[in-house]
């Protein structure tokens, strides 16, 4: 895009899922960038070329711009080229639920003291941790470092679309140089600016995550009292979606949202929001909501077939969410770890998510391809909609199975293709279509036709 050497150079630390893609953005816009890492082994496939992580445009980003790109596990050659240095280390919840800022802290604590450098923020960190920041490097000599807010909200799975079309870039900073020099930086993407101070630009990242987890819980409440009642969450869905105050997005139920950040964000916000005396009583019931959404599908499995001891049960899909071999927070780990203690034989598939669910599911039963997993299986669960789940010849599955039941977690499934072949068809708050479907197979109310 723009000339190398028109453009400021930068620093990154952190070459995660952020810290990768900032890097590779902005390097496609024509900065030099220097990105840091602790983690040597990432580093070293860095400088070999290879891309550590699943995302979509990522290695191609990376491969395009590579002469600009210099990976190191030292800070030094960031501090010496680079006057922003964008932060995108880990926030993990720590035990009480609160963000662990011990990545953030190591970081800050290795700055130099100088007037040339500005901290940029990436990471996700609570409302008020730029004024501590700030304080601790005024208290330590280091006043003269700029700091400035500049929260991320890409989407693993599409994050480098994200990157280079933000619906919105948010800087808040001290209305200092260092707030201007990441405005320049952005330009180039012609995205909505907001320019604020830091503590509303760490409310307005936190305040995003909380609204878009409510917005999935409350659709997953919807879609639980449709089960009730008759109606199907699908529809409802649309016809509540074309309303511009609401809008479609954010209105699939599901087994609940997983990932790094919904739920360590909404645990930060309602953390914080007591730790400052307030009780933010909803973000607990979208908590529970989702929790007990990951769980609902057993229930569903322990309908049909009675008991899950001694049950073949096929999960299609592991990862969060498609597009990512990211795990961290996936429903799969809850629905395969009580469909275990239920008795069950779990068989998974993913395409991409294997090796990250090996991990941390080394109990489970990998098959090496959708067909495989389903082979012999009494039960079929969607849990993450993979494309190629999606499109899945379903008389195939149907011949493959030993019994006739699929419960498509994601809505993701055309349910009329999947009656078609003979199976059994349940969504997610999805109106029965019992009247098209047989029994399914292997159970009471089979025996009882
Ligand atoms: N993943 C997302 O979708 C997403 C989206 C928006 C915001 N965020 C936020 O961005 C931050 C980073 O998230 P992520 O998913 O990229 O995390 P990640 O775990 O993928 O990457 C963090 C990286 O930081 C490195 N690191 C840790 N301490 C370091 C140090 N002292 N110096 C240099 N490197 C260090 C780790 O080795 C790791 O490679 C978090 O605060 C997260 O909440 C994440």
């Amino acid at each position: 895009m723009a000339d190398a050497g028109t453009r400021q150079p930068i620093g990154v630390i952190g070459a995660g899922y952020v810290g990768l893609v900032t890097a590779a953005g902005f390097a496609e816009l024509g900065s030099e960038v220097w990105c840091v890492d602790i983690d040597a082994e990432r580093i070293a496939r860095l400088q070999a070329g290879e891309v550590p992580i699943h995302e979509p445009g990522l290695a191609e980003l990376l491969t395009r711009n590579r002469a600009r790109l210099h990976f190191s596990t030292e800070l030094s050659g960031a501090l010496e080229h680079a006057a922003l240095l964008f932060v995108a280390v880990g926030t993990p919840p720590t035990h009480s639920g609160d963000a662990d800022l011990s990545a953030v802290r190591e970081v800050v604590e290795s700055m130099p003291r100088d007037d040339g450098h500005a901290l940029v923020m990436k990471s996700t960190v609570p409302c008020g941790t730029g004024a501590a920041i700030k304080r601790v490097l005024a208290t330590t000599g280091r006043s003269g470092l700029a700091y400035v807010s500049c929260p991320e909200f890409l989407k693993e799975g599409s994050a480098v679309a994200d990157f280079l079309h933000p619906d919105r870039v948010v800087v808040g900073d001290d209305d200092d140089w260092a707030g201007q020099a990441v405005l320049d930086l952005y330009e180039p993407l012609e995205a909505p600016l907001v320019r604020t101070d830091v503590a509303s630009a760490e409310m307005i990242k936190l305040a995003a995550n909380a609204f878009l987890a409510t917005k999935i819980s409350f659709i997953n409440e919807i879609a639980n009292v449709c089960e009730e009642t008759g109606a199907d969450v699908v529809e409802v869905a649309r016809g509540i979606g074309l309303d511009a105050r609401i809008g479609p997005k954010f209105l699939q139920a599901g087994l609940g949202y997983g990932g790094s950040c919904f739920t360590k964000d909404v645990s930060a916000l309602k953390l914080l929001a007591a730790n400052s005396g307030y009780h933010f009583q909803l973000l607990g019931a979208v908590t529970e909501v989702n929790e007990l959404q990951k769980r609902r599908v057993v229930s569903k499995l322990q309908r049909h077939l009675a008991t899950l001891a001694g049950r073949q049960v096929a999960l299609l899909g592991l990862a969060f969410k498609p597009n990512t071999d990211d795990m961290r927070g996936a429903s799969s780990l809850v629905l395969a770890a009580r469909l275990q203690a239920e008795g069950a034989h779990v068989r998974a598939f993913d395409p991409i998510a294997e090796a990250e669910a090996r991990s941390l599911m080394p109990q489970l039963d990998y098959a090496s391809g959708a067909l495989e997993a389903v082979r012999g299986a009494d039960a079929v669960v969607l849990v993450t909609e993979w494309p190629e789940f999606v499109a899945l010849d379903w008389a195939v599955v149907a011949e493959a199975m030993a019994g006739n039941l699929v419960i498509d977690g994601r809505n993701a499934l055309d349910p009329a293709a999947v009656q078609a072949a003979g199976l059994v068809y349940e969504g997610i708050g999805r109106a029965p279509r019992a009247a098209a479907d047989g029994p399914v197979r292997g159970t009471a109310s089979e025996a009882a036709r």
